[in-house]
């Protein structure tokens, strides 16, 4: 074990409380100001975050630009070996990171924030081996002549990450960006910016100081200033598709480009002959239940024929129920909280309009934690809604939470075109055993992520992102890197 290992979650926050790293150092804001970093599972505050400003997002920006220089004559596959050499700390610190983000954003350690932890240093693992594969065409355009293009680092890029799955979003933009030889400034959420300035620390273990950039504030204070930055070349978006807009006009202003990973309400689509147990245990995984739903790819609207419909509904109700609800950082829950006061609002609002929709039925399952302890923590029972029809409220809009819509169905052709009904197209996924019946959906659903029988996270190498207003342009796959963090140079060389 490394010997800097900080298993005791509470005192790494506290070490790293109201830090920005810029510049390979650990600072304060330039205003001196913080603000609470909180507990969901307690509400106790663990730490202060820098309140980030226009001056700190400059100093990152400027000191990413300074070192970018340098970075970008670095030889990719050597930019490759570090950032592989990051994930391999990054794995030796899984324990250290799960315990800490599970702190952070309540999410139960076992069943999620754990698991975050080893898929982060994964997808540095991913990229680090992709340095040589950053290479562009030759193109037989004239005997005389050479021509090929080249693909070139962008420059300072400026991403700006969620607080869902913090480390794994943020590693997903920073590892391609830096093997293409780019510098970044991140600006984290302001609900998790711990976990995330942790792996920044470690990964400026082995990066030159620069070269990666962690700034925590508000959106409007600390977001937009970052987004607007003349250096900042490149903005790489996951959140709301409010906040989406906001940073597709800003970059438009300056005509840079930008990849918005934004939210969804992904259908789940389940035929006659789909294996029961299989199914339920995939709505379990496709609506992270154990992530308090907390996830854009959400199976947020399950259509299930009405031959296995209400045999579906029973099962995944006692499955759900039987899911423990309670301190993240305890090895037997499975569901933790809710991220933050407002959301937690929010999701409430959500279940009390569902409860007053005509004709919706909302069954509520699981039971609240009892311990004392927990009595203040932002714990949502979850909702599974039926008889609902694809029109309500509650099918149209993403609600962030642990709320999932049945809609019960027996035309094929009216039932697809409501699983496509909504503004998103991030995923969907198809259960049968009927091949014919899966290629038919595949092909006609709205949607830039399809599985049939099974519902996987996102993996590493297979290209991932959205269509409709789920958002623009791919992550976590070779072509992401490549498209998204490199600009290309045509070159023409004549020979006579
Ligand atoms: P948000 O989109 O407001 O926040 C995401 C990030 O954007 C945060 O780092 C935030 O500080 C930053 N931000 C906010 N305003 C900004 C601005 N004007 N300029 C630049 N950056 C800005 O999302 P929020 O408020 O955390 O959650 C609201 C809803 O968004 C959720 O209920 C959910 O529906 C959706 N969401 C989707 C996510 C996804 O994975 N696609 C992740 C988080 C939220
Ligand atoms: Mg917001």
């Amino acid at each position: 074990m490394s010997d800097n290992l900080e298993l005791n979650p509470r005192a790494l926050a506290a070490r790293l409380s109201g830090k920005h790293l810029i510049d390979g150092q650990l600072v304060g804001s330039l205003s001196g100001r913080t603000f609470d970093v909180i507990n969901p599972a307690t509400r106790e505050v663990i730490a202060q975050s820098p309140y980030g400003e226009a001056a700190d997002v400059s100093s990152a920006v400027e000191s990413a630009a300074a070192a970018q220089k340098s970075w970008a004559k670095v030889k990719a596959r050597e930019r490759g070996r570090l950032i592989s050499e990051c994930g391999r700390r990054l794995m030796e610190h899984v324990e250290e990171l799960g315990r800490l983000v599970a702190l952070e954003t309540g999410k139960a350690l076992r069943t999620e924030s754990r698991v975050e932890a080893s898929v982060l240093a994964d997808a540095f693992t991913f990229y680090g081996g992709l340095g040589s594969e950053i290479k562009g065409e030759t193109i037989p355009f004239d005997t005389n002549m050479l021509t090929m293009t080249v693909p070139q680092p962008i420059g300072v890029v400026g991403a700006i990450i969620p607080w869902n799955v913090p480390m794994l979003l943020m590693a997903l933009k920073i590892a391609p960006a830096l093997v293409a030889g780019n510098s970044v400034v991140v600006k984290s959420a302001e609900e998790a910016p711990l976990a995330v300035l942790r792996v920044a620390e470690i990964m400026n273990q082995v990066l030159p100081p620069g070269v990666f950039n962690i700034i925590s504030g508000f959106g409007p204070e600390c977001g937009a200033p970052l987004v607007v930055h003349p250096k900042v070349a490149k903005i790489s978006f996951t959140g709301s598709v409010e906040t989406g807009k906001l940073v597709a006009k800003a970059a438009a202003e300056k005509i840079v480009p930008v990849t918005l990973e934004l939210g969804g309400k992904s259908p789940m689509i389940i035929f006659a002959d789909a294996d029961l147990d299989r199914v339920v245990n995939g709505a379990i995984s496709g609506m992270r239940f154990t992530r308090q739903g907390q996830s854009c790819t959400a199976a947020s609207r399950m259509f299930v024929h009405e031959d296995i419909h209400d045999a579906f509904v029973e099962r995944l109700i006692a499955r759900v129920n039987a899911l423990k609800m309670g301190d993240p950082l305890d090895e037997a829950t499975d569901i933790g909280t809710i991220i933050s006061k407002g959301q937690y609002e929010t999701v409430k609002r959500y279940v009390e309009l569902g409860k007053n929709t005509p004709g919706a039925v909302a069954n509520v399952c699981n039971k609240l934690p009892d311990d004392p302890r927990l009595a203040d923590g932002l714990f949502l029972q979850p909702v599974i809604f039926t008889n609902m029809t694809n029109d309500m409220t509650l099918c149209q809009e993403e609600i962030f939470g642990p709320v999932t819509c049945v809609i019960k169905w027996s035309d094929y052709e009216t039932m697809l075109s409501e699983a496509n009904g909504t503004d998103f197209g991030l995923a969907a996924t198809v259960w049968t055993n009927d091949l014919k019946l899966a290629m038919d959906a595949i092909h006609r659903l709205e949607a830039g992520f399809v599985q049939v029988n099974q519902n996987l996270v996102v993996q590493a190498a297979l290209p991932y992102g959205g269509v409709k207003k789920s958002g623009l342009g791919k992550e976590a796959s070779l072509e992401a890197m490549i498209e998204h963090f490199t600009k290309k140079k045509t070159i023409i060389i004549n020979m006579t």
